[in-house]
């Protein structure tokens, strides 16, 4: 078989553990076929059979190919910005008092119902666009903002059409269990009820959500509301995973595992308990430093405690327009390792492999390994760890995504 595409010229950092730091092969070769991983090995070891006439050959220059970068955690599609309430925030107000005097998720909430398809799918795009600039080629994008069964849909409608519109792999989760909105102010339960019957099954029906969240929280849903919820989602076949112990331990990490969640996310004030179901469940732990910045918290999450139980650990954006207006996930990685003391190669396989694994996609993305998507960067580095060193400074050199490649990177 003849290749499509051939990269060579520098480093291919496969991010397969066997092959150790970074999955390194210092000077190497990978060949697709079909927008997939068809060989990758040293150069010196490439089959001349791969090359023909029609191969498209790719210069690493010296650099290093990574796989895609995956933002395992976003709420990329809403209307408004809350920049007000950052500035009632640093003025002294914390998020919880935020979200009670009616700012909070449900003034987003207000401005996304407001807003039609077209103009969510209109906002959001220079924001995925954002996100590929930083060589980003697979993005989750919750709903959650809609809160309703018309507007839920309508977000994820326009989630999918993103993805579409801008080429890059779009994963939807349905998180109509964000907050409780005002047609059912102080009836969760009934809300609750709402998801379950109605909300959950149009966006399954519809094949609009690929899998489901929930925010567990005092000023959100408690253990017992997210349970309904999750077993729900999971008797329609839907994977589910869940924001959990963000602003205290409501025992969400252990409540995400006993529901076989791809992961749990936040995890601040997760118990070594939690840490220990998680393991038990290989539930993956999905680190967000951005909103860790944002709402000032002070406690990090139980990051040697995940490192010596081998709970895999992802790094995302959160990018939402309360706790993390965060755009760039090169940004999220250097604050993983500054702020929770990740290391470079874990901040990378965080974006890569663990980011694969929390959306369920640990066969198809995430590693460069023979059958994987071509989804492919190459980055204008003498080593990877340099993706979570720079602050702001790294432009991709080039992005694949399947069969699409983008030479000239979208800055
Ligand atoms: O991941 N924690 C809940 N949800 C979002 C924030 C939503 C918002 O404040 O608009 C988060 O932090
Ligand atoms: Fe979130």
């Amino acid at each position: 078989m003849q290749a499509d595409a051939i990269w060579q010229g520098g480093g291919i950092a496969t991010m397969v553990p066997e092959l150790g730091r970074y999955g390194a092969i210092e000077d190497g070769a990978v060949a697709t076929g079909n927008g997939r991983i068809v060989w990758v090995g040293r150069r010196t070891d490439l089959p001349a059979a791969l090359i023909g006439p029609a191969t498209i050959h790719h210069d690493i220059d010296r650099g290093w190919l990574t796989p895609g970068l995956i933002d395992c955690h976003t709420h990329l599609v809403f209307a408004g910005d809350r920049s007000a309430e950052f500035e009632a925030r640093l003025g002294g107000i914390s998020y919880q008092d935020a979200a009670k005097s009616g700012r909070g998720i449900l003034s987003t909430m207000a401005a996304t119902r407001a807003a039609t398809e077209a103009e969510l799918i209109a906002i959001a795009g220079p924001r995925l666009q954002r996100l590929l600039a930083d060589g980003v080629t697979t993005v989750e994008i919750k709903s959650g903002y809609g809160l309703s069964l018309s507007d839920e849909l309508k977000m994820l409608r326009a989630a999918r059409a993103l993805g579409a519109a801008h080429g890059v792999r779009v994963r939807t989760t349905l998180l109509a269990a964000h907050a409780v909105p005002p047609e059912f102010a102080g009836r969760p339960d009934a809300y609750i009820d709402h998801i379950v019957n109605e909300i959950l099954p149009a966006a399954a029906s519809a094949g609009l959500a690929d899998a489901v969240d929930a925010f567990a929280e005092t000023i959100a849903f408690s253990p017992a509301q997210v349970s309904r919820v999750f077993n729900a989602a999971r008797a329609l076949g839907l994977p589910v995973k869940l924001h959990a112990d963000q602003l205290a331990d409501g025992n969400g990490a252990a409540l995400a595992a006993s529901h076989h969640a791809l992961s749990a996310d936040h995890l601040e004030y997760t118990s070594p308990a939690g840490v220990r179901a998680m393991a038990a469940a290989a539930t993956v732990a999905v680190l967000l430093p951005g909103a860790y910045a944002t709402v000032g918290a002070t406690q990090p999450p139980p990051v040697a405690s995940f490192r010596a139980h081998n709970v895999p650990m992802a790094v995302a954006t959160d990018a939402n327009p309360g706790s993390s207006p965060l755009l760039s996930l090169l940004t999220a990685m250097n604050l993983a390792c500054c702020l929770f003391r990740l290391t470079p190669e874990e901040a990378l396989a965080g974006v890569t492999r663990h980011a694969a694994a929390a959306l369920g996609l640990a066969d198809e993305i995430g590693t460069i390994a023979v059958g994987r998507a071509a989804d492919l960067v190459v980055w204008p580095v003498n080593h990877p760890r340099e993706l979570a060193y720079w602050m702001g400074a790294l432009v991709p050199t080039s992005i694949n995504i399947s069969n699409q490649n983008y030479t000239a990177p979208h800055r």
